[in-house]
């Protein structure tokens, strides 16, 4: 009978612990992690024959195969195959403008942007597919990060003293890259790092928004190399992606304890 009481009070104090929780920010940790997969490359299926298919989408899914369980929640977004809309002058002026002095018109131009800003929002872990393009990130892909960056949802602008410092609103989330290069050298530490601006751009963007945990897999000689190199570079790869794996397992189980 007492632990029939006490487990009742837990139960009760419990709910409305969660449900307090759950008009915050942080409700969708407790309640079901989200983790969001951003595609970006141009192959629409993962790599199978050579030179055919992506390598980030072969490691996105990995990645997803290891941490898929009942309480999590996997949000896909491909920016390759429907890329968001270019930002313009109508964005970035309707961006600026308080949401309430909005016009309809301006509100409608940022309808694309506020989906793509709230799915970030609602997610605890987000994996970007870093393709190296042209020594970049794809396109699409900065197309996507042009429209998260928004003043007001992801970052802000602090007060008094410091009026023009921008505040990163990001806390707490982790960011994944998965790397994929034609070439060798371009990684971190690699010999022709400094003309690979890929992961630097989403680590320089997404820092600034306020993220301070970074995790990153590459492979790397997937066009140019000797084969044996690619081997132990997509070997490396897959130990990385387990890694990595256990890494947002192990922070999933902390929050819930947590809460
Ligand atoms: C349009 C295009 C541009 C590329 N530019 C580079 C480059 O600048 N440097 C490089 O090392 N590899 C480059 N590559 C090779 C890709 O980085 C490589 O194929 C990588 O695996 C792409 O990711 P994915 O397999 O997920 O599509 C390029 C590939 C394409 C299709």
């Amino acid at each position: 009978m007492f632990l029939q009481k006490t487990l009742a009070a837990y139960e009760l104090k419990y709910k409305t612990h969660r449900r307090l929780l759950r008009s915050s920010s942080i409700c969708l940790v407790l309640d079901m992690p989200q983790i969001l997969f951003i595609h970006s490359s141009a192959f629409s299926s993962e790599i199978r024959k050579e030179n055919q298919g992506s390598y980030t989408r072969k490691m996105s899914r990995i990645l997803r195969e290891s941490i898929r369980g009942r309480g999590v929640r996997v949000v896909e977004r491909d920016v390759a195959s429907k890329p968001p809309g270019m930002i313009d002058q109508s964005f970035v002026i309707a961006a600026r403008t308080p949401p309430a002095d909005r016009t309809p018109e301006q509100a409608a131009r940022l309808k694309e942007s506020d989906e793509l800003v709230s799915e970030v929002l609602a997610s605890d872990v987000i994996v970007i597919a870093c393709p190296v393009y042209n020594f970049g990130i794809p396109a699409p892909l900065k197309a996507w990060i042009d429209n998260i960056v928004r003043e007001g949802r992801t970052y802000t602008y602090g007060e008094g003293r410091n009026a023009k410092r921008l505040y990163g609103l990001l806390h707490n989330k982790l960011v994944v890259i998965l790397q994929s290069s034609g070439s060798t050298g371009l990684n971190p530490g690699g010999s022709r790092e400094a003309l690979n601006h890929a992961d630097k751009a989403v680590i320089a963007v997404f820092s600034e928004l306020g993220v301070h945990k970074f995790e990153m897999a590459t492979v790397e000689g997937v066009c140019e190399g000797a084969e044996e190199m690619l081997s132990a570079s997509w070997l490396m790869c897959e130990r990385r992606l387990a890694e990595i794996a256990d890494r947002i397992k192990a922070r999933w189980r902390d929050m819930h304890r947590a809460g």
